[in-house]
C-alpha cells in the first residue's frame, strides 16, 4: 500500500463541565463530545522520514515542524509498535486551528489510523485508543466519534445514544485561543475553588440527545469554559447574542473557543444562520454541520 486517507471530523462539546484543578494541572471534566461534520482528511505516503505538510484555509496557522500532533502521533505509533517506517503526511485542513472544535486532536487521530494502515501493523483499537490519551485528552473522542461521555480529564470514554440528527452553525472567530490559558482564565474566575465535583451528566440534556430533540438539547447546552473565553475575547458575547436573535435553539462557545456554537431546526435553518450572521457579528467565516457522524476512517 503506497498511500492511505483518513477523514476525520471536528467536535463540539454540549455540556463542559470543568472541575477543579488537579495536581498534573489538568482539571477533571465531564464532557459530553458530539461529532460534527467539519472534517479534515489526512494523507499518509510511504516515505523514509516522517514529514508533515497541510493545505486548506487555515494551513498557514498550522506547525510543521516536530511540534505537529499528527508527527508525535505518527512517532508514537512507530515507537509503540517497535518500527522505524516513515510516512509523509498531508493535512487537507477546513476544522478551525486553535478554534475549540479539537481540530489539533483530530489530525493526531487521523495520523494512528493512517500509520498503522499504511504500516501493516494491525493494532487493535485499544492499542490506539491508549496512545490517543498519551497525546491529548480530546484525541481518544476523535478516533471514537458520534456522541460519547468524557471523564476524567475527557479521556475516559462511554458511548451516548442518540436519535437522528442534529443540525449545526458554527462562527469561527479570526485568531484562535489557546486552550490552557482560556483553563486558566477559567481557575482564576473562580471566587473559589469547586470542590467536592462529582462528575455526572446533565440528565436533561441526555434525554434530549437520545429523544433526537434539538428544542430540548438547545435549552441544556452548558459549557463552564465559556466565562472564560468570553472574558479573554469579549466580542464572542456579540456572535452569541447575534445567532440567538436569529432563532438559534441553542449558543454556545465551543469548547475552549473562540468557534462559536448554534443549535439549529434543521439544514436550511443552518444555512440561513451561516449566511446572515457575518454581517451581524466580527467573525472569520462560518460553516454548516451536522452531527453526530463517525470518529476517523479510512476514505
Ligand atoms: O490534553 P491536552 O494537551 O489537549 O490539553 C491541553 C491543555 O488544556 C492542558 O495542558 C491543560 O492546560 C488544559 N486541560 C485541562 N484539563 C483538561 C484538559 C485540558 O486543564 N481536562
Amino acid at each position: 500500500m503506497s498511500s492511505v486517507t483518513v477523514r476525520v471530523p471536528a467536535k463540539v462539546n454540549v455540556q463542559l463541565s470543568v472541575g477543579p484543578l488537579r495536581e498534573d494541572g489538568y482539571h477533571d471534566l465531564v464532557n459530553v463530545f458530539h461529532a460534527v461534520s467539519i472534517f479534515d482528511d489526512v494523507v499518509a505516503r510511504e516515505s523514509d522520514s516522517i514529514t508533515v505538510a497541510v493545505t486548506g484555509d487555515w494551513a498557514d496557522l498550522v506547525p510543521v515542524d516536530d511540534t505537529n500532533l499528527a508527527v508525535q502521533a505518527a512517532r508514537a505509533l512507530a515507537k509503540h509498535a517497535g518500527v522505524c517506517y516513515g510516512a509523509d503526511l498531508v493535512i487537507h485542513k477546513a476544522i478551525p486551528v486553535a478554534g475549540g472544535m479539537a481540530g489539533g486532536s483530530a489530525d493526531a487521530a487521523a495520523a494512528l489510523v493512517a500509520c498503522n494502515e499504511l504500516w501493516g501493523l494491525r493494532l487493535p483499537a485499544e492499542d490506539l485508543m491508549r496512545l490517543a490519551a498519551d497525546l491529548g485528552s480530546d484525541v481518544p473522542f476523535s478516533l471514537m466519534g458520534g456522541t460519547a461521555l468524557g471523564t476524567g480529564r475527557g479521556e475516559l470514554l462511554t458511548e451516548l445514544p442518540t436519535t437522528g440528527t442534529f443540525h449545526w452553525t458554527f462562527a469561527m472567530a479570526d485568531g484562535g485561543l489557546s486552550t490552557p490559558s482560556v483553563y486558566a482564565e477559567c481557575d482564576r474566575l473562580r471566587a473559589t475553588p469547586s470542590r467536592g465535583f462529582w462528575p455526572e451528566a446533565d440528565a436533561g440534556l441526555l434525554a434530549a440527545l437520545r429523544d433526537g430533540d434539538p428544542h430540548a438539547l438547545g435549552r441544556c447546552l452548558s459549557n463552564d469554559l465559556q466565562p472564560a473565553a468570553l472574558s479573554l475575547r469579549p466580542a464572542l458575547a456579540v456572535t452569541l447574542e447575534a445567532g440567538r436573535r436569529l432563532g438559534a435553539l441553542g449558543a454556545i462557545v465551543s469548547g475552549s473557543g473562540p468557534t462559536c456554537a448554534f443549535l439549529v431546526e434543521d439544514a436550511a435553518h443552518a444555512a440561513r444562520l451561516a449566511q446572515a450572521l457575518p454581517e451581524r457579528a466580527p467573525i472569520r467565516a462560518t460553516a454548516t454541520a451536522h452531527g453526530p457522524t463517525p470518529g476517523a476512517t479510512i476514505l
